[in-house]
């Protein structure tokens, strides 16, 4: 699968040095956000990688994905507020598929608030569907769906 980004953004894997800038974005996006230390230790598990999206030599967004035999979990995505609906999330997770298919994986999960429309849009779009439901996940009356989709995603 291959994503379509604007022309300008490079996407590679995050180095150490990058972990700062993925924190500060995740920061803006949620209200719980994950440390620098929270997102270096989750990288450091078996079979993760966090994959950084670049513009103009500045961070606008990343996924971290493990996988684990034929199975891979997205554990986070985000996009910085300036750089959405530029097809930035849509080429992350092409290659976050590219990534766990080639190391053998052949289905996708992750977790999605209920209420987050367009985490929801983009990811239906993709071909995730739900599998169940996780009650009060993100706080009481925040229910988590839980998402699977086939790999390779479908672009
Ligand atoms: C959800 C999120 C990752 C989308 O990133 P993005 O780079 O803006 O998404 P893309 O530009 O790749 O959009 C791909 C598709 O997703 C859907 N989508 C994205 N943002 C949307 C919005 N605000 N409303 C409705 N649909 C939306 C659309 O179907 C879109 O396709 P289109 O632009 O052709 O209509 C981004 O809004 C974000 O970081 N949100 C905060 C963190 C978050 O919720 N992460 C996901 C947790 S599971």
């Amino acid at each position: 699968m291959t994503g379509s980004p604007a022309d300008d953004i490079i996407l590679r894997e995050a180095r150490d040095e990058d972990f700062p800038a993925l924190a500060a974005i995740h920061a803006a996006a949620f209200v719980e956000p994950w440390t620098e230390a929270d997102l270096k230790s989750l990288n450091a598990g078996p079979g993760t990688v966090v994959i950084l999206a670049e513009m103009a030599g500045v961070a606008a967004a990343f996924v971290m994905v493990r996988q684990a035999a034929d199975e891979a979990e997205i554990l986070a995505l985000v996009v910085a507020q300036a750089h959405r609906r530029k097809g930035i999330a849509r080429a992350l997770l092409a290659r976050a598929s590219d990534w766990a298919t080639a190391r053998g994986a052949r289905q996708l999960f992750l977790e999605v608030g209920v209420g987050n429309d367009a985490a929801r849009n983009l990811y239906m779009g993709l071909g995730f569907f739900p599998v169940r439901t996780r009650q009060d996940y993100y706080g009481q009356g925040a229910d988590a769906l839980i998402l699977r989709a086939g790999l390779p995603l479908r672009a």
